[in-house]
């Protein structure tokens, strides 16, 4: 096992470093080891103050989240914090980076807080569904004041190194040499060690923050601030942001050792909740995406040049992002109107960024200075990347992949944004097998985190590990999805439509539907989002696969009869809904139920009672069964994957951890036989994939499959 931690002694001043990549975790062999290098600086006669710095990209992360769920080596990280605390010889941390949960708490602990200009702090373990757990609770409101801590760990954002000066978290800034040589780590340090000297030199002992009473503030004020902040936190899914509260208060009435203790339970029952145990899979998963298979240690493809074909809203976001990133693009458009049609969008998204200040001016204009748009593919030869965005009609994209074939130069890389379409058939138009690949991006592009990276059947391994180098640098999750028309995602919300499709036949009103979804966590129901996205839309898909469709498939026609008529959702003021002035966005509709109604009747259908629970069941069903479909046909690498694609593509609720993620919650066993009793009513959507038997014969979950 290679040491975490580096032990130097430099003229009475000991230097103890952490370096345990790539974000300095605090797992158990760093805080055995810091605690012996602290036994052993605490014995040194010879020295009389301690700095604990940190190498690497930032000071610490905090706690080690894959740790979680596993039993606890000593010492814990409360138990290290407090013995760094109790040290006899005053203690100095050098903060770089990034300094956040764990990491800032270790540092909040220590007597003395010497900080670089350039360096965050922060408490984010409420995006994690967690609560500051090693002292953050107590020793935060001590320092910054009771009103502030609570701020500060229920909005879990960093602050800037200025900021938390201000607010009494640190004791002294490290100005910022702005050069690349010695860089932040060593400037803090050598910082640290002077500031070392002079407590040394002035005679300054320990300064336990557990003995700063006087920065708390009132406490009937703090009570004001509690009452306000309950109300707003009440519809919290997570635990978290309460509790931060009750230990807050705990910090004001408790003696500190019962106060910690309060904290160390309170951090157990978040520790243990169903939306911590959601939000820190979302975490883990969010990161384990971006590694695909089969493209370790290869080389991508140099890419400067971006065209992109098509400057719709999809286009001019993508235009967007790949310009946010650095890259030179030219957008190409069919003619000089729709060409400027498509600047406009662009410079239109960039206004209102400007507008909220998220860029400045100068920004802006290097931005459009990288930005050319043309009429026609020609000036797209220069490419290194070629971005398709133009409208879903296979006959068109196949056109215009047969095109851009004969026209880009060699090695570029010809990708299609299509949602649902056959990209090994784009390839073989292009005659370029190996540099044809999918990018489906989500919109508003250049805002979206999600990008699924389409492998097709000879995908170049450098052109998959381009794609993932672009994803990086447009701050994007790239999942890796197989060919299939949909990819993961719109399979996944094809199965959830047709189990609401279901339950609409049989008795409950797309309006109950929309309602219990968004109880279940999503912002908008299936049928919110259909007269969002146009009926026309899923209706053209439809048809396209009706060719294929197997006659004894269970089929819904009620979206099919409402686009014969001509309800195609907002663009036409009705759809499931009827929008107007007065219900801008949208009430329920009389047309509609009347639809459904004479749809049930001609079937002999007899409605049936059909409750929130039961729709929340089945939706969710639907999805995990197709989820695990797609990992039976190699179509998605992991069911992590899948749940990071309905995450951040869908709007499937966060501190659910996504449908496979509930998957493992709800129990294999109980999944599948809940599958099994719904097989005779609709087998296509029911059945239970092999995966699913194999897993229970062996034991396992869907998590152990994410590697
Ligand atoms: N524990 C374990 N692994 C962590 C980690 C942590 N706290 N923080 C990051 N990592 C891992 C990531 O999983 C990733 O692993 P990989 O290399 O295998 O993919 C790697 O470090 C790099 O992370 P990112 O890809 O996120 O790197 P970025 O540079 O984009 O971001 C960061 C760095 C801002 C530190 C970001 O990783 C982050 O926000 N981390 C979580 C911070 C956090 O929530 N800390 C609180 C932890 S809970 C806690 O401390 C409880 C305590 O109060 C008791």
């Amino acid at each position: 096992m290679v040491d975490c931690i580096g032990f130097e002694i430099d003229d009475e001043i000991c230097v103890i470093v952490m370096n345990n990549p790539p974000v300095n975790a605090l797992g158990a062999q760093m805080r055995q080891e810091l605690d012996r290098a602290l036994d052993r600086a605490e014995a040194h006669p010879g020295v009389k103050a301690i700095v604990i710095a940190a190498e690497g990209r930032g000071f610490s992360a905090g706690a080690d989240i894959k740790e979680f769920g596993r039993p606890a080596a000593a010492p814990s990280l409360p138990e290290l914090c407090n013995r760094i605390e109790a040290c006899s010889k005053p203690v100095v941390a050098a903060i770089h980076g990034m300094a956040l949960g764990g990491g800032i708490e270790l540092a909040l602990a220590a007597h003395y807080r010497v900080a670089h200009g350039t360096a965050k702090v922060g408490l984010p373990e409420v995006t994690l569904g967690l609560i500051p757990g090693a002292g953050g609770t107590q020793r935060t409101p001590r320092l910054a004041g009771a009103v502030v801590a609570l701020e500060l760990m229920t909005d879990g954002r960093p602050l800037s190194a200025r900021r938390a000066s201000e607010l009494g978290l640190l004791d002294y800034l490290v100005t910022p040499l702005g050069q690349e040589w010695p860089g932040p780590a060593q400037e803090v340090l050598s910082g640290a060690v002077a500031y070392a000297k002079q407590l040394v030199a002035d005679g300054k002992g320990p300064r336990p923050t557990r003995q700063i009473n006087d920065r708390m503030g009132d406490f009937m004020v703090y009570h004001a601030a509690v009452d306000t902040f309950r109300e707003a936190a009440k519809d919290s899914h997570s635990m978290a942001p309460g509790k931060i509260a009750d230990c807050v208060e705990a910090a004001l009435l408790l003696p500190l050792d019962a106060a910690m203790q309060f904290e160390r339970t309170a951090f157990e029952d978040c520790l243990a909740s169903p939306a911590s145990q959601g939000l820190r899979h979302a975490f883990l998963a969010e990161r384990l995406a971006g590694k695909f298979g089969g493209v370790d240690g290869v080389q991508p493809r140099k890419i400067g040049e971006v065209g992109i074909v098509g400057g719709g809203l999809m286009g001019a976001g993508i235009a967007v992002a790949c310009l946010d990133a650095g890259y030179g693009v030219t957008v190409a458009e069919k003619g000089v109107e729709a060409m400027e049609k498509a600047e406009d969008r662009i410079v239109a998204i960039y206004g209102r960024a400007l507008g909220r200040k998220k860029l400045d001016e100068a920004t802006l204009t290097d931005r459009l200075a990288r930005l050319t748009m043309c009429d026609s593919l020609n000036p797209l030869a220069a490419a290194d990347l070629i971005i398709e965005a133009i409208p879903e009609d296979m006959a068109a994209k196949a056109d215009l992949f047969a095109a851009l074939g004969r026209l880009a130069k060699p090695r570029t890389i010809l990708a299609s944004n299509t949602s649902y379409l056959n990209v090994d058939a784009l390839a073989r138009q292009s005659d370029r097998l190996a540099d044809v690949i999918g990018l489906h991006f989500f919109a508003p592009a250049h805002r979206q985190k999600l990008l699924e990276v389409v492998v097709a059947e000879h995908t170049a391994p450098d052109v998959v590990a381009t794609a993932l180098s672009l994803a990086k640098r447009m701050g994007k999750v790239p999942v890796r999805s197989g060919v299939t028309d949909g990819f993961i995602g719109n399979r996944i919300l094809t199965a959830y439509r047709t189990a609401a499709d279901h339950l609409v036949e049989e008795g409950a009103t797309p309006y109950q539907v929309d309602a219990a979804m968004r109880d279940f966590g999503f912002a908008m129901g299936p049928y919110q989002v259909l007269d969002m996205s146009g009926l026309d839309n899923s209706w053209a898909r439809r048809k396209r696969l009706a060719r294929d469709r197997d006659p004894s498939e269970r089929y819904v026609a009620i979206g099919d009869m409402m686009c014969q008529a001509g309800w195609f959702g907002q663009k036409t003021a009705r759809g499931y809904y009827v929008y107007s002035k007065a219900a801008p966005r949208g009430a329920e509709s009389p047309d509609t139920l009347a639809l459904i109604d004479s749809y049930r009747a001609e079937r002999n259908i007899t409605p049936r009672e059909v409750d929130g629970k039961e729709i929340r069941h089945r939706c969710l069903l639907a999805m995990i069964a197709e989820g695990a479909r797609l990992l039976d046909e190699g179509i998605a690498q992991r069911p992590s994957d899948i749940d990071v694609v309905m995450l951040l593509g869908f709007g499937f609720p966060r501190w659910r951890g996504g449908p496979m993620k509930q998957a493992d919650m709800m129990g294999l066993l109980t999944l599948r036989n809940a599958l099994l009793r719904l097989v005779p009513e609709a087998p296509q959507l029911w059945a239970p994939s092999p995966i699913l038997n194999e897993l229970i014969k062996n034991g396992q979950s869907f998590g152990d499959l994410n590697r």
